[in-house]
């Protein structure tokens, strides 16, 4: 069987056991801000475990995406090295959220490992918990698994958990015995060979576990399994190998036929490079498909780390040029069929890799002179060597690869401090690791979290209704519910049902009023803490307001349609950008306020003017043709396959909502919208910038605000022209004509104005004074700037002909000071030490050469008299 047909098997093998199948989620977990990457197949269910989340099926499976970047032997740096670990990797996974339990998983996993696909029975052993007498049993007397071939494991390895809070509980795992000819001992032992392999593991996830590490029972007892499909691939194809199977075989042989070095044809070190290469890519192309961008924080980092990983190894195999691209499409053809949005995205990908593989050439352009740069600083050194640390400082600031390090040290015949690199990697790898344990963003607060598994889904009407009557659920206020809140307080309530739309997808939440028999309130905000709360921010006016009190509510209907026409030009914007741009284009976020929108997205220049105007008019044309914007509830499936636009990072449920305008735009979509084009008015680009590496912010403006903003264009526009006393169509060549003459102007004054210091520099020589034989003038002269000065001095000098100038002037409020020598006085007075001997007089400080020096003065401007008239004590003391 191939890896797709394996794939198909186990979901088929589920569904027909009344699994629902649903689609991998995204690498980015969303439903969990505390986690980097999706690492396991149950982590988009997590809510649905402790029962939070409620779903229309209690029977679930899935092929997860999935990325693990640490933990025991995922490290970046061991991926490769192996023949079993991964970046990027898919689960296989059934679940039962309350449905059925130990035994029955237990059956499923036999049924299909053995039944199914016809592995050995004698060749799987299993692991259970300590204390789980009960999963024995079934294995025992159920499965009739020889007591031999199971093995009790303590918490380390047989109880599972998220992370450090969570759903967990004991699990069961199946382990298979490759062979005698592979080096390994059976579970239970300390030997970590490759014979026995562990392939699936079965959670019975009975607790969840809280912040205070309390272990509380789930609703009830569910199952989470995970089986990597590499592994499972590799048995049933004979191999001992994921990347001999023909999941990731593909890329080992387009890297073959690229360079023309065979895998494996020896030992050596290129076949780690084929492997990094084959792992890596699946890893690239599936992050940059989920929306994330190489960058310098966060998961971007992540990514930039394995892209240039990648690029190092293929540098290895004499790859120069930009290659992910291509793996890109071998990848898209082999794996677009369980993942359709890899080809859907090809084009997308492949843009971004290139982009961010000729940003590394550049880098190691750039990191290659600090490395001979450190090099020529060894080499000066007694013992030759180049400190650890700057080298890792290279590695991890400029990604300047550390083999090409070692090369170019080797070759000079220096070596690299081994301790003090090793240092300071390790002190980055715990920070790293610390790191990505989360991404950093707020977890949503606990309150928010129990009320939402207390009240369940709250009905949103505000699509429809913008008045309707109904009931406080709860008051909240710093955490705390409240029995009652009184008039002045400011409070988080919620409501059922609700016209409110909470702030989401870049939409700004609904303002209003709600209103009661006694008593009334001004809604300030309504925002999502988590996915189906819509949580209502009021200040009360007057009265008091209890829980389960009856109101009346009232969404500020201007506002909202200000954001509904903001948020269906955006849709227009995101289509007329792909038409002009391409269709690498992709929302990267937006904020839509009532009166400007933003709308940030993925491309690689500014626009240009031509390509701002093209944009601009293709959304006021479909405007002006008045098309029409439709809603539709459908199931995800029928969405993506009359091709919806899904947005990056965005969770969607298992209905979603579609929003089409014309024939020509529909995207998943859960905001609120006009529900025809015309009703926009009028669309203006106000400008267009960058936010990141890769990602270009447009902001503009529609419907009222962009009239608005036309007639103050115009008002400007008319008060120029009056000022310039210009009729239409000659304020630029007024202004141009004007600037013109000022430009002369500007440089006849500048004549003059050097003519006349020349003439009073040249007075002034006449009257010199002397110290000690040494003739010299000293003058302030203000408003001229250092090149007038430098010019002065010249002239001054050759007046005099033998002896010093000084020259103080103050432009701007700032001194500065200038000391010409003459050649033959260059034995008495050094103009470098006299000029830093009158800057420090005045607050500043400088030097120069003998014979011309010139110094910022400091600020001391009071002071320039009294400095002048002791030059010739500073003359005589000697400078
Ligand atoms: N969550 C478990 C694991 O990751 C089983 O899917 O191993």
């Amino acid at each position: 069987m191939t890896g797709n047909q394996i794939r198909s098997a186990f979901l088929d093998f589920f569904s027909n056991k009344n699994h629902q199948l649903i689609r991998s989620s995204s690498l980015i977990p969303l439903s969990d801000p505390t986690l980097l990457f999706t690492n396991a197949g149950m982590v988009q269910f997590k809510d649905v475990f402790t029962g939070i989340d409620k779903r229309n099926y209690n029977r679930a499976t899935t092929s997860q995406k999935c990325l693990r970047v640490s933990g025991k032997h995922n490290d970046l740096e061991n991926v490769g090295r192996t023949a079993r670990h991964h970046t990027f990797f898919e689960m296989l996974g059934n679940f039962s959220f309350g449905d059925y339990f130990k035994e029955s998983a237990i059956e499923f996993a036999w049924e299909f490992l053995v039944g199914r696909l016809g592995l050995d029975s004698e060749r799987i052993w299993v692991t259970v918990f300590l204390e789980d007498d009960e999963a024995e049993e079934i294995w025992s007397k159920k499965i009739g698994v020889p007591s031999e071939r199971i093995v009790r494991m303590g918490e380390k390895d047989n109880f599972w958990s998220m992370g450090e809070t969570g759903p967990c509980g004991p699990c069961s795992e199946l382990i298979f015995d490759q062979g005698p000819e592979l080096h390994g001992s059976p579970p239970g032992t300390d030997d970590d060979g490759d014979r026995f392999l562990e392939l699936w593991n079965l959670v019975f996830m009975q607790y969840d576990r809280d912040s205070d590490g309390n272990l509380n029972l789930l609703p009830k007892p569910s199952v989470d399994t995970g089986m990597g499909l590499e592994r499972l691939v590799s048995i049933l194809q004979g191999e001992n190998s994921n990347f001999h199977t023909d999941l990731l075989m593909p890329v080992i042989k387009f890297s073959e036929d690229k360079t023309g070095i065979r895998y494996e044809e020896s030992e050596s070190d290129t076949d780690v490079s084929f492997r990094v290469i084959a792992d890596h890519s699946r890893a690239i192309s599936f992050l940059i498909c989920d929306g994330i961008m190489p960058s310098n924080e966060g998961r971007g980092y992540v990514l930039r780390k394995i892209a240039r990983r990648a690029m190092r190894h293929a540098r290895v195999l004499g790859i120069k040029d930009p290659f992910l691209s291509e793996t890109a499409s071998v990848l898209s053809e082999t794996m677009g069929s369980a993942y359709p949005e890899l080809r859907e995205n090809l084009n997308y990908i492949s843009k971004i890799s290139i982009v961010e593989e000729e940003r590394f050439s550049k880098t190691l352009a750039q990191g290659q002179p600090r490395m001979d740069e450190l090099c020529d600083k060894a080499r000066e050194s007694d013992d030759k060597i180049i400190p650890g640390e700057e080298v890792f400082t290279l590695l991890d600031t400029y990604g300047y690869p550390l083999d090409l390090a070692i090369e170019t040290s080797l070759s000079k015949g220096l070596k690299i401090g081994q301790e003090s690199f090793d240092m300071a990697m390790n002190n980055q790898r715990e920070r790293a690791r610390s790191f990505w344990k989360g991404s950093g963003e707020l977890a949503v607060d606990a309150i928010w979290k129990k009320l939402e598994g207390a009240i369940g889904n709250i009905d949103f009407q505000g699509y429809s209704k913008l008045s309707i009557p109904s009931k406080v659920l709860t008051i909240v206020k710093d955490s705390v519910e409240l029995k009652e809140a009184e008039s002045g307080l400011e409070v988080d309530i919620l409501i059922n049902p609700s016209p409110f739309y909470a702030e989401s997808g870049g939409q700004e939440g609904d303002q209003g009023r709600i209103e009661w028999d006694s008593g009334s309130a001004i809604v300030l905000d309504t925002k999502k803490p988590s996915t189906n709360l819509n949580v209502i921010r009021i200040l009360i006016e007057r009265g008091e307001l209890l829980p389960s009190q009856e109101i009346l509510t009232k969404v500020d209907d201007l506002r909202r349609t200000k954001l509904s026409v903001n948020h269906t030009a955006t849709h227009l914007l995101q289509y007329a950008l792909r038409e002009v741009l391409g269709d690498h284009v992709k929302q990267a976020g937006s904020h839509l306020f009532p009166d400007r929108l933003r709308f940030d997205f993925t491309h690689f220049a500014s626009l240009s003017e031509y390509e701002r105007e093209q944009v601009e008019d293709i959304v006021n044309q479909f405007i002006m043709q008045n098309r029409e914007v439709v809603t539709r509830e459908m199931s995800l499936d029928d969405a993506l396959s009359i091709g919806a636009t899904a947005l990056f990072g965005e969770r969607y449920g298992d209905d979603v909502r579609v929003v089409s305008i014309g024939d020509f735009s529909t995207e998943l979509c859960g905001g609120t919208h006009v529900n025809n084009t015309g009703r926009i008015g009028l669309f203006r680009i106000l400008q267009e910038s960058s936010v990141a590496s890769g990602v270009r912010r447009i902001e503009a403006l529609a419907g009222v605000s962009a009239l608005l903003n036309s007639r103050v264009e115009q008002r400007k526009l008319h008060e120029i022209r009056q000022v310039l006393k210009s009729g239409p169509d000659e304020e630029v060549n007024r202004v141009e004509e004007l600037l013109e003459r000022s430009k002369n102007l500007e440089k006849e004054l500048s004549t003059v104005r050097s003519r006349e210091s020349t003439t009073e520099l040249e007075n002034q020589i006449e009257n010199h004074e002397e110290i000690d034989g040494v003739r010299f003038v000293a003058i302030r002269h203000d408003g001229v700037d250092s090149k007038e000065i430098r010019r002065l001095i010249d002239v001054g000098k050759s007046k005099i002909k033998s002896g010093v100038i000084i020259i103080i002037s103050v432009l701007e409020g700032k001194i500065s000071v200038a000391v010409g020598v003459t050649k033959d006085t260059l034995d008495r007075v050094h103009a470098g030490k006299l000029v830093g001997k009158i800057a420090s007089s005045l607050g500043g400080k400088g030097g120069g050469r003998p014979d011309f020096a010139q110094a910022g003065g400091g600020k001391d401007i009071e002071k320039i008299d009294e400095v002048l008239s002791s030059i010739s004590t500073l003359i005589h003391d000697g400078s």
